[in-house]
């Protein structure tokens, strides 16, 4: 029986599991909610919060899994990418409680997990597998051809797609993080605004030239088919469109960056031939994703994972099952192993 618990704290949840032979015994979350008002994650309030949480966290996660720390068999942690503040009280406290058991200590790239994901509940994906991951912070098309053996073979060249979603809520005036909230209204609406694809080579997304053009239309209060200038009508004229037709804009907005990750990915799929085809991160919640990927599924015929929505956005679930697999490659990081803000792979 191999008991690895897993903390994780690279952004704005502090958070802390127990799995038990791949199977989680426990997914602990504590969220930050104190980031609400000031609209975006504060690093330096993140790492304070991740302070406070943490015990209780991991104290929670243990008891709810019937563990004691004498149980466990290695200790996981997110080393990157993240907030430097915030990966570092999660890897502290692992490597202190590492060294203080004498436990071995497994260190685990976030983006990597988040694809592994998909390997904690059955179905479960065959390899070799595609993975869409999106979230707030990236947008990536690995190929996943075992769990050590990972590529990122696509890949946003400047916003992510959950930034996508969190800027247009932002010039909606809608709180953060947004995103849910534009999923919400787009079911209401039909997709009726039509924002040009970029033309990016390869299988790179970009969404900063969708954002432009969002601002740019309702700027113009939606009165120009062509809007490549701020003409900026009157605040009320532009919050009265706003309001009005709030459902329209948000599905037309969820269409185009839907279609704009759909494409890259039946790209992908026909470029290496895989129709394992597996979806992660916090934006593949969207209702309009979920849908868009089952239809393209029945249209190439491949076989589509999507891990459950507590497993999506940030979790410790999925450092533990990364763990789980690195334990069984005896893959271990010294007690000197640090965190970075940024990971290559
Ligand atoms: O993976 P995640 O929880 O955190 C990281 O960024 O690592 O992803 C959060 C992102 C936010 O941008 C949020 O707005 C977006 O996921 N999101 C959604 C939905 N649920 C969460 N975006 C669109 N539709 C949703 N239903
Ligand atoms: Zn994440």
């Amino acid at each position: 029986m191999i008991n690895i618990l897993a903390i994780e704290s690279s952004c704005d949840e502090t958070a802390a599991s127990v799995c038990r032979d791949g199977n989680i015994l426990s997914n602990i979350i504590a969220t930050q909610k104190i980031h609400e008002q000031y609209g975006g994650v504060v690093p330096e309030l993140a790492s304070r919060a991740h302070m406070q949480n943490i015990v209780p966290v991991v104290d929670a996660a243990l008891k709810q899994a019937g563990c004691t720390i004498d149980d466990l068999d290695a200790i996981a942690f997110t080393q990157a990418p993240g907030l430097i503040g915030a990966l570092l009280v999660g890897a502290e406290f692992a490597k202190s409680l590492a060294m203080a058991t004498g436990k071995p200590l497994i260190s685990v790239h976030h983006m990597q997990a988040h694809v592994l994901a998909n390997l904690i509940d059955e179905p479960q994906p065959e390899f070799p597998f595609l993975c869409l991951t999106v979230s707030g912070g990236h947008t990536q098309i690995v190929l996943c051809k075992a769990s050590n053996d990972m590529q990122v073979i696509g890949q946003t060249i400047d916003d992510a797609a959950g930034e996508a979603f969190d800027k247009t809520a932002k010039l909606l005036g809608l709180p953060y993080p947004g995103g849910p909230l534009v999923d919400k209204y787009a079911r209401e609406g039909k997709p009726i605004y039509k924002f040009s694809e970029p033309q990016i080579p390869g299988l790179n997304f970009s969404f900063s030239g969708l954002k432009t053009s969002i601002l740019y239309f309702l700027n113009n209060a939606g009165t120009s088919n062509v809007y490549k200038e701020a003409l900026t009508v009157d605040a009320d004229v532009r919050k009265k469109f706003i309001e009005e037709n709030l459902p329209d804009i948000c599905a037309s907005v969820q269409q185009r960056i839907v279609s704009i990750l759909l494409n890259k990915l039946k790209a992908a799929a026909k470029q290496t031939g895989i129709k394992e085809i597996c979806i992660a991160g916090g934006v593949s919640a969207n209702s309009g994703l979920r849908e868009g990927l089952a239809q393209a599924g029945k249209e190439n015929d491949w076989n589509v994972f999507s891990p459950k929505f507590e497993y999506c956005t940030d979790n410790a679930a999925m450092i533990a099952i990364t763990g789980y697999y690195k334990f069984l490659h005896k893959d271990f990081a010294g007690l000197d192993v640090i965190p970075t803000a940024r990971a290559e792979w």
